[in-house]
């Protein structure tokens, strides 16, 4: 077998394709888990019963009211689960709770023959509440010392021998927002159950294995009872991870005790109310620097806003702290992490899993440091990077692999957007313009390719060749639009070395592949790639044994290119189709299970040490921004990234990932403010922002005015499937670039060398009040804005810092 980074002659790998459903997508035909519902007969139809408060002891649930209703069926409540009435795998998520928990938390599902039915019964469902205090905002948590029970410890070197060799040390305090997901298509869900008892859930989920874990342990029956598919999905951006399960489980449940088909499909305002969202963080940090910005020492301690169950906080929180360093070699640290409880829902995985808070952390750090060092960001941020040779590890002791390649995108960034050039007209153009403001800003990322936990970075696939010649693939990765399914498709046609077209994609089934892993972290090319290469290897080695007795000569001479096998030095051909048929005859296996485990990886969650990452993704990016000093709008001019994904396996879908990514991360750091009601009155927990009309989402009026995407070439990844690298969560983090810009051009309406902090999101009014503290000398100012998330202090030597960073100037 060849080596997996390889690629031979002609690959289809590498070749911009079009998405697979690219045409079904925009042609409104691609169907969608809802979209079967008008193809299944005798649906019933799901609908929560929410409590519209945040925090409570049920006292009394009447369902009869509702089973008045015409149209209603049923009501699902915690005594109809034969199982285990839980849908997490922490245990800590009743499904039918006897608490509510967040404002919004569905205590009942009402079935009815019609949604309205459905609907109306649930509003007829009555609750009775013994209120109990509610912590609403992570501060409330904190202050009232409700956490749940993970508290990491990343250290390394000396903390304290690094701050006393420090020139210069600042303290500060940062506080940001998280994210909704606002996929496209909500959470759903289509139950069915067969005359056998077998059920078939199709679901909206990124985890179908997980799904029907869940499902199986509600239920009370074995795995092999519960087959889950998932199509395609509209998006899960990470919110699909975890939180479809108890869904589901709701659907299948539904299904189990009325033997017809139950769907769902929440609307946008019970799956922003429902589920939940990427963690917001507080941090708060004591970093050290020598006379020459080099950092010597990082003490932080970040905490997350879990909300009310653990979900997946504990690995989220796991890779904040994994990612703090980013691309900054940090000799000294010790860092600390809690997940705060809140009454708010359970936050979940969204796009880099923790890994943009904890880097986040760290650029807020430079960007607020940079002034009072004297230095220009940029050059903070260079002198910072992790360099070559020099045997660096991460805080957690992991050796940095290809430190060299921070310093390559970066470079060229640097010249394609024409920084230097760039440079000296904003500066001019600033002299000019009292009112508004130019700025450019260049940041790098460092992210960690594989799960954190080792036993998940296993794939499998299932790969059937027919007697005609066509090919079916099936393997455990789920496509949410990201691309994989083409991916997977390139992968499977330049391993047995065929065209695409002979080649089609059946979806994702727990029957056909079983344990998979959640479509997360990246890693869905890299594992299912590693097992549709694998079945696909295991299947040509059998077919070129078959070609070589009919063509003459060795097997291992044999090559299959382009759907024609010769052996080599000889000009007899065998075109494919003739080949398979030949192998049937000779009563040749034509179909294989293919398997890929990630070697090399370990990882002690207790001790936080350890090679927790195949290999780490690399990118740079350049934003310009230009900011309106009356009102702090402003506009993205233009954005140059240059961004590695080791040989692209399919550049056209890369690039798109990439694009995406980079406008969700400006999305999370600018526009997208989630709101709750903070408020003692009756609607305390409420989420305020349950829409489009309130929670402003990046669009075409947001785009970058230009925007310059290349991917870095001849980035050859050894170790991974066709050289390539993961491309999916990382370009979310070049959006740094777009908040230090903000940041800069704030500070450009101040006196020269002032620091500004900026709130996250930062939004318009966010920018504003960073103009007005730049304006008053850039001090921790943002009080004016009565909500400031930010505060920067100094300790021990902070202030002769201060000062000499200021003379310095
Ligand atoms: N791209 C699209 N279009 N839609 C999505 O939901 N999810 C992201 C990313 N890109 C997502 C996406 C997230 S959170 C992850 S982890 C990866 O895709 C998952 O897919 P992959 O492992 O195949 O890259
Ligand atoms: Mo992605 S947050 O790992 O689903």
């Amino acid at each position: 077998m060849s080596h997996l980074s390889e690629r031979p002659e002609k690959p289809v790998v590498g070749v911009p394709m079009p998405h697979e459903s690219a045409a079904l997508h925009v042609t409104g035909t691609a169907l969608y888990t809802d979209d079967l519902v008008h193809r299944t007969k005798d649906v019933l139809h799901a609908h929560p019963v929410q409590v519209m408060k945040a925090h409570g002891r049920i006292t009394a649930l009447r369902t009869e009211p509702a089973l008045a209703v015409p149209g209603v069926v049923r009501v699902l409540t915690g005594a109809d689960v034969p199982g285990v009435n839980d849908a997490g795998m922490k245990h800590d998520e009743p499904l039918f709770p006897d608490e509510v928990m967040f404002h919004g938390h569905a205590v009942a599902w009402v079935l009815g023959e019609t949604l309205e039915a459905a609907r109306l019964g649930a509003a007829a469902v009555e609750v009775e509440l013994d209120e109990l205090p509610a912590l609403v905002t992570l501060q409330d948590a904190m202050a009232a010392g409700s956490y749940h029970g993970a508290k990491p410890l990343m250290e390394t070197g000396d903390v304290d021998a690094g701050f006393a060799d420090s020139a210069h040390v600042f303290t500060g305090e940062f506080q940001f927002a998280g994210q909704e997901h606002f996929y496209l298509e909500t959470h759903a869900a289509l139950a069915q159950v067969d005359e056998n008892g077998q059920l078939f859930i199709q679901s909206s989920t990124q985890h179908p294995s997980e799904t029907q874990e869940i499902v199986s342990h509600v239920l009370g029956v074995p795995a092999h009872e519960v087959t889950v598919q998932c199509l395609r999905m509209g998006g899960g951006f990470g919110g699909k991870e975890m939180q479809p399960h108890g869904f589901a489980a709701v659907a299948a449940l539904g299904a189990k005790l009325t033997g017809r088909p139950v769907r769902f499909r929440l609307n946008r305002t019970q799956d922003m109310t429902m589920s939940g969202k990427r963690h917001g963080f507080h941090a708060s940090w004591k970093i050290g620097f020598d006379a020459d910005g080099r950092i010597q020492a990082l003490d932080a301690t970040l905490t997350a806003d879990g909300g009310w169950s653990l979900d997946l906080s504990e690995p989220v929180l796991a890779r904040a702290l994994c990612h703090i360093d980013n691309t900054y070699w940090i000799p000294n640290a010790r860092v600390a992490g809690r997940i705060a409880r809140t009454n708010t829902v359970s936050n979940t995985a969204f796009r880099g899993f923790g890994g943009p808070q904890g880097m986040l952390v760290i650029e807020d750090i430079l960007g607020r440091c940079a002034p009072r060092l004297g230095l220009d960001p940029m050059e903070l941020r260079e002198r910072n990077f992790y360099r070559p040779g020099q045997g660096q590890t991460t805080p957690y002791g992991q050796p940095v692999t290809q430190p060299e390649r921070i310093s390559t995108v970066w470079q060229q960034v640097k010249d394609s957007a024409g920084l230097a050039d760039r440079k000296r007209e904003i500066a001019a153009f600033n002299a000019a313009h009292p009112h508004t403001k130019r700025a450019l800003a260049l940041t790098g990322i460092k992210f960690g390719i594989s799960f954190n936990l080792t036993a998940f970075n296993q794939g499998g696939a299932l790969v059937l060749i027919y007697k005609d010649g066509s090919v079916l693939i099936n393997h455990g990765g789920t496509e949410m639009g990201q691309g994989l399914h083409t991916k997977m498709m390139q992968v499977a046609a330049t391993t047995l070395g065929i065209p695409l077209h002979k080649v089609r994609l059946a979806p994702t089934r727990t029957d056909k592949v079983p344990n998979t892993s959640a479509t997360a972290a990246s890693s869905g090319a890299d594992l299912n790639g590693g097992a549709v290469k694998n079945a696909c290897e295991q299947l040509r080695e059998r077919l070129v044994r078959v070609a070589a007795t009919r063509l003459g000569g060795n097997a291992s001479d044999v090559r299959i290119v382009e759907g024609v096998a010769r052996v080599l030095g000889s000009d007899k051909e065998l075109a494919w189709d003739d080949l398979v048929r030949t192998a049937y005859f000779q009563r040749v296996q034509l179909s294989a299970a293919g398997f890929y485990r990630t070697e090399g990886l370990h990882w002690d969650a207790k001790t936080f040490r350890g090679s927790p990452f195949k290999y780490f993704a690399y990118g740079a990016a350049a934003t310009e921004v230009e900011v309106d000093g009356f009102t702090g709008a402003y506009r993205i001019r233009r954005v140059d990234i240059v961004h590695d994904v080791g040989d692209s396996l399919s550049p056209m879908i890369d690039i798109g990932q990439v694009e995406g990514g980079f406008v969700q991360g400006a999305g999370w750091l600018t526009l997208e403010d989630l709101r709750w009601d903070t408020g003692d009155g009756p609607h305390r927990g409420r989420l305020l922002t349950q829409a489009a009309s309130t929670y402003k989402l990046p669009s075409f009026s947001e785009m970058p005015e230009e925007f310059n995407v290349t991917l870095l070439e001849n980035a050859t990844e050894e170790g991974a499937v066709y050289g390539s690298k993961a491309v999916g969560e990382p370009p979310l983090m070049l959006a740094f670039s777009v908040r230090e810009a903000l940041r800069q051009a704030a500070a450009a309406f101040g006196p020269s060398g002032v620091g500004v902090e900026l709130a996250s999101p930062a939004t318009p009014e966010a920018v504003y009040w960073a103009i007005q503290a730049a304006r008053q000398g850039g001090s921790p100012g943002s009080s004016d804005a009565g909500e400031s998330r930010t505060g920067i202090g100094s300790a021990d030597g902070g202030d002769r810092a201060g000062a000499e960073a200021l003379s310095g100037a």
